[in-house]
């Protein structure tokens, strides 16, 4: 039984409060793309997680597993544990053998890439984290992979070939020179103790097997998206995206089960109630000025990886019919209801128009995308209220016209309500249809 976890928009959804919340009912929480690019923030109470690689759901004390569409930066794995240690947790976590390895000249090559592009206004306004280019290994088959730490003699050919091309792409290429970066030496020594701590630590599975296993006898899988569906390398605003496919095809073939266990559970799409981006590319809702940092402000709007401030933007109906149908959402969890209220208006596109007319989805080409006027519905807008007194008593003490916004969204993309979020706290996302019910 599975309940997959998807960001509808564009990443910062709040997929990490709502992933927390399920998996008090699950047994086991897989990610199955991305890295360390992710934010992931859990509020329990007085403590504040933020996590980028690690599931959210280990918090709740939740098995976790790294999927094989994962890239894993070894450093950033071994910090997040030994922080969730020092804090009195004992997070149970397993890595896929077949995950790819984000390597210190993936970091160094996704920055030098990025400026280059700068210099012909193409960036992308990557995380840094060296995403990209180690997903472009994976794909040119000459990446290294987790399995591969734990057998040194493996490793060492491997390196030798991968390093010397990293090398001269970032020399002849880039007119970089970072020896550190593209010492083989080094690499190999440090990267083969990192296998031995994962292998003392038992933390290497095949994924796959380990979670048909689990499926086999009946445990809860919650998958856990990273990103959102706008940011899907294959179905969203290409190059603006990253280099993974949060999408929820992708849950399957990114942690080895069978497309039926994704498609007989749920999938939960999360939606936050407006639209924030971090990085380049187009946000035809985009809003400006003093609403733009007031909205920013008030939801805490900077990213949980760079720190950088989001932009904000409308929420964008036709980015969620496409995102509903790209995943084929179940339910949908509506997050930041709260982050809006006091506005006197709330806006929404519900359509675009075009110079080939009005249209009620996304075209499939960035350029046409960012020459999309929206047309929008207003809404008068809701008060600011106690919110954790209507954490206590639940949906019916939402205000009116919030849960009237909230109503409008489940109505257009015709799939039903699973969760509201209306605050971070672990206390303030109001389940109203549990997943792990209906699957
Ligand atoms: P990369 O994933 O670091 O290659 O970045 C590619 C694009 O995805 C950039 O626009 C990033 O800002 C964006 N991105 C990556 N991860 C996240 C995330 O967790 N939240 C929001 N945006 C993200």
């Amino acid at each position: 039984m599975a309940v997959t976890i998807v960001g509808a928009q564009l990443g910062d959804e709040g997929k990490g409060g709502i992933v927390d919340v399920l998996a008090e009912r699950a047994d086991v929480v897989v990610r199955y793309q991305g890295g360390d690019n992710a934010g992931h923030t859990v509020v329990a109470g007085e403590e504040t997680y933020k996590l980028s690689l690690v599931p959210s759901g280990v918090v709740q004390g939740t098995i976790g597993v790294l999927g094989n569409g994962c890239v894993v930066n070894p450093q950033t794995l071994f910090e997040e544990v030994d922080e969730l240690r020092d804090r009195g947790l004992d997070p149970e976590l397993y890595v896929a053998a077949r995950a790819h390895v984000i390597m210190p000249y993936h970091r160094v090559l996704d920055g030098a890439e990025e400026d280059a592009k700068a210099e012909d206004d193409l960036s992308v306004g990557t995380t840094g984290r060296g995403i990209g280019p180690t997903y472009e290994d994976k794909m040119a088959r000459r990446g290294i992979r987790i399995a591969d730490l734990l057998d040194p003699d493996r490793l060492r050919p491997r390196l030798e070939y991968v390093v010397s091309h990293k090398r001269a792409v970032a020399e002849d290429v880039f007119g970089i020179d970072e020896p550190e970066a593209f010492d083989v030496d080094e690499l190999f020594e440090t990267y083969r103790e990192i296998g031995e701590r994962l292998a003392d630590e038992d933390m290497v599975v095949d994924a796959g097997r380990f979670l048909d296993e689990r499926v086999a006898a009946g445990d809860r899988l919650l998958y856990e998206g990273a990103q959102g569906t706008t940011l899907d390398i294959d179905h969203g605003n290409y190059p603006y995206t990253t280099s993974s496919n949060p999408t929820a095809g992708f849950a399957a073939t990114g942690s080895g089960v069978g497309p039926a266990v994704i498609a007989d559970g749920e999938i939960i799409g999360v939606i936050k109630a407006y639209l924030s981006r971090v990085g380049e590319g187009p946000l035809p809702t985009e809003i400006e000025g003093e609403l733009a940092e007031e909205i920013r402000d008030r939801g805490g709007e900077y990213g949980t990886v760079t720190g950088r401030p989001r932009r904000i933007g409308w929420l964008d109906l036709p980015m969620l019919r496409d995102a509903t149908r790209a995943s084929g959402f179940t339910g949908l969890a509506l997050n930041h209801l709260d982050v809006l209220a006091g506005l006197e208006e709330v806006n929404v596109a519900v359509a675009y128009e075009t110079d080939e007319g009005r249209r009620q989805t996304m075209p499939p080409t960035t350029a046409a995308w960012a020459a999309c006027e929206p047309v929008y519905q207003s809404f008068e807008g809701w008060p600011d209220v106690d919110w954790d007194e209507v954490a206590e008593e639940g949906i019916e003490s939402l205000p009116d016209r919030a849960l009237a916004y909230a109503a409008f969204i489940a109505s257009e993309l015709d799939v039903p309500l699973a969760a509201i979020g209306i605050g971070p706290d672990r206390e303030q996302t109001l389940v109203l249809e549990h997943p792990f019910d209906e699957a």
